[in-house]
């Protein structure tokens, strides 16, 4: 079991972001990551369809015999990960969440939470931005109904840039000083949204905390790998292309 991979899984290229978060932390585990480009971009699905997809990707990663999941999709995250936990009681689910602790902690007043259209409308989303709302912190959520589509079909800087700067408009009179990447997708362009934002307004990405949650519930289950090689990682792309592989040895190597 300790020697299994760790199945991930995204709409598409955006769990890649924490997936390299993952093999830095855990460089001995193999990786399983499932791209559900056929399927994307969940942002534009209904809360039902995410579900049975979601179910349908576990089935998948549990065929290939995966350990863990990590659901490395906040979409998917906030619809699927009680229900995939309820139906999957004896396996390790692990999802993502907009990073809006640390941007309270960090000493930000008025912050951007960019996530899908799908996200922002989920209650467990509104719950944590409730409970973040303190310590003269305020968070407002912010679809973003294009920003993975574009990112997942390879848009320009400039192509993005632009996009950002219209979201960003009806923010800019009242001002923000921080900003939460509460979508898998959207570190892939972290530099484009730290132009179009202005270099003083400070980024937070979830990545980080939630490889460190995977690894510490590893070792606290006694599922961590003993291997002294460097891990591998697959890649199952619902599409059938090589795009994720090649989109991964690209931007986060
Ligand atoms: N990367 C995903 C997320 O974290 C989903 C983006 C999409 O497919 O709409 O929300």
């Amino acid at each position: 079991m300790n020697s299994s991979p760790i199945g991930v899984f995204d709409s598409g290229v955006g769990g890649l972001s924490l997936l390299r978060e993952l093999r830095r932390l855990l460089p001995n585990e193999d990786f399983i990551y499932y791209g559900d480009r056929a399927n994307a971009p969940y942002g534009a699905k209904t809360h039902g369809e995410i579900l049975e997809i979601s179910k349908g990707i576990v089935d998948v990663l549990l065929s290939r015999g995966a350990k863990a999941i990590v659901v490395a999709c906040n979409t998917a995250t906030a619809v699927a990960i009680e229900p995939l936990r309820a139906a999957y009681p004896n396996l390790p689910i692990i999802g993502i969440e907009p990073a809006v602790k640390p941007a309270r902690v960090a000493g930000c007043k008025r912050v951007l939470v960019l996530a899908t259209p799908v996200t922002v409308s989920e209650s467990r989303f509104a719950a944590l931005l409730r409970a973040n709302s303190r310590d003269g912190c305020e968070f407002i959520g912010v679809p973003c109904h294009d920003l993975a589509f574009m990112i997942e079909n390879d848009s320009t800087s400039e192509e993005i840039e632009e996009y950002l700067s219209s979201v960003f408009a009806p923010y800019r009179a009242d001002g923000f000083d921080g900003i939460v990447l509460g979508c898998t997708h959207y570190p892939l362009v972290k530099d484009e949204i730290t132009r179009a934002a202005g270099a003083d307004v400070r980024v937070f990405d979830g990545s980080d905390g939630t490889a460190r949650h995977t690894k510490a519930l590893l070792s606290e289950l006694s599922l961590d790998s003993w291997a002294r090689k460097i891990g591998t990682v697959e890649f199952i792309s619902s599409d059938g292309s090589d795009h994720l592989e090649r989109f991964y040895n690209k931007f986060c190597i």
